[in-house]
């Protein structure tokens, strides 16, 4: 196969920060996908509707003239978050759910809930007004190995949260595990999951051996490879409760490339050619388009696209850095070589 032309894809799951930083990442999200879904965890996070609207404003404004795009917000649960805030979530054009950070999980997750049972009322006020709870599915009590921290969450709160909220529209954001794609695929139509590339592309080789690569450490980390092959079978499945969302999250290659490294991998610069490497290696590519362009909006209750991309079968270099002055962001797979290329 020489080209592959997809629906224009979304991504679910984007971190692209404020300031310099917005300027030199939005134009990677907006050159392939439509819309993407903002994380909330800015400095500090994005917790009210009219934050919200002032930080979409702020990524409109960093989009090259010519191009169209739609950030979808989101805001950050905390335990403080007023009823009131759901409603206006649910009464926003713009604000389609809400972040659930457990504190200390992860970057800028310091104002997120400490014991998730404290915010059930905020939960059953989202179940009520049908608002998506986006869920970084980890623990953060240190006794628990890293390694462990999204399979006892998953046993630790998120069964009795679908328990008690079963009407409740979930995403387990950035799934690493065979026992997260279970939980997923146990649960009702309600509950789906986002999946990033590196998570289907590497395994906890890529971070540790032969040398130390931050650039391949993000959270949740990457796992072994029986887990791999766990996500790449749920993403090529076909089925509409795995969807594409990058958790593309730009640092300064300092902040790396630290003696203690920042979490986060930064692939906008090629989402889509990474995800069709994935594809591609599990004989999957007609499964593309549902994963990248489908099964998200359908879950979201929003259109699919009008418009499409084509890739093409063609090699490129990752450069090694983007960003200008003082700005270094390393993207994944830098001065490596991809097989795919957007025309
Ligand atoms: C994200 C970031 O840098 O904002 N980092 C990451 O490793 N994924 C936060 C997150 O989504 O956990
Ligand atoms: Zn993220």
């Amino acid at each position: 196969m020489k080209t592959l032309t997809l629906t224009r894809p979304d991504d679910w799951h984007l971190h692209v920060r404020n300031g310099e930083m917005l300027k030199t990442v939005i134009p990677h999200t907006v050159r392939q996908f439509a819309r993407a879904i903002i994380m909330p965890n800015l400095k500090p996070p994005v917790t009210t509707v009219i934050q919200a609207l002032a930080y979409r404003d702020e990524i409109l404004r960093a989009i090259p003239d010519h191009l169209l795009f739609n950030p979808l917000m989101t805001l950050y649960l905390t335990a403080q978050t007023p009823a009131s805030e759901i409603k206006k979530v649910a009464e926003s054009e713009h604000v389609h759910a809400f972040k659930l950070y457990p504190a200390g999980a992860t970057t800028n997750s310091d104002a997120g809930v400490g014991n998730v049972k404290t915010i059930y009322p905020l939960l059953e006020a989202m179940q009520n007004h049908d608002i998506p709870l986006l869920i970084h599915g980890e623990v953060t009590d240190e006794r628990v190995d890293i390694f462990d921290r999204e399979r006892v969450f998953i046993e630790d709160s998120l069964i009795d949260i679908t328990r008690q909220f079963p009407n409740l529209r979930l995403v387990v954001e950035h799934v690493t595990t065979q026992e997260a794609v279970q939980f997923v695929l146990s649960s009702g139509p309600n509950i789906a999951a986002t999946i990033t590339p590196q998570h289907l592309l590497f395994n906890r080789n890529a971070i540790l051996a032969g040398g130390i690569r931050p650039h391949y450490y993000c959270l949740p980390v990457i796992k072994r490879e029986h887990h791999r092959l766990a996500l790449v079978a749920a993403a090529t499945s076909a089925n509409p409760k795995f969807f594409l969302g990058t958790d593309s999250a730009p640092h300064h290659t300092s902040l790396k490339e630290n003696a203690c490294g920042c979490a986060g991998c930064y692939s906008a610069h090629a989402a889509l050619e990474l995800y069709a490497e994935a594809f591609e290696q599990a004989d999957a590519l007609d499964k593309l388009e549902g994963f990248a362009s489908f099964y998200g909006p359908d879950f979201y209750r929003l259109p699919r696209n009008n418009g499409t991309v084509t890739l093409e079968r063609a090699t490129w270099k990752v450069p090694e850095r983007y960003g200008e002055n003082d700005l270094s962001i390393t993207p994944l797979k830098a001065n490596e070589e991809l097989r795919w290329k957007i025309q």
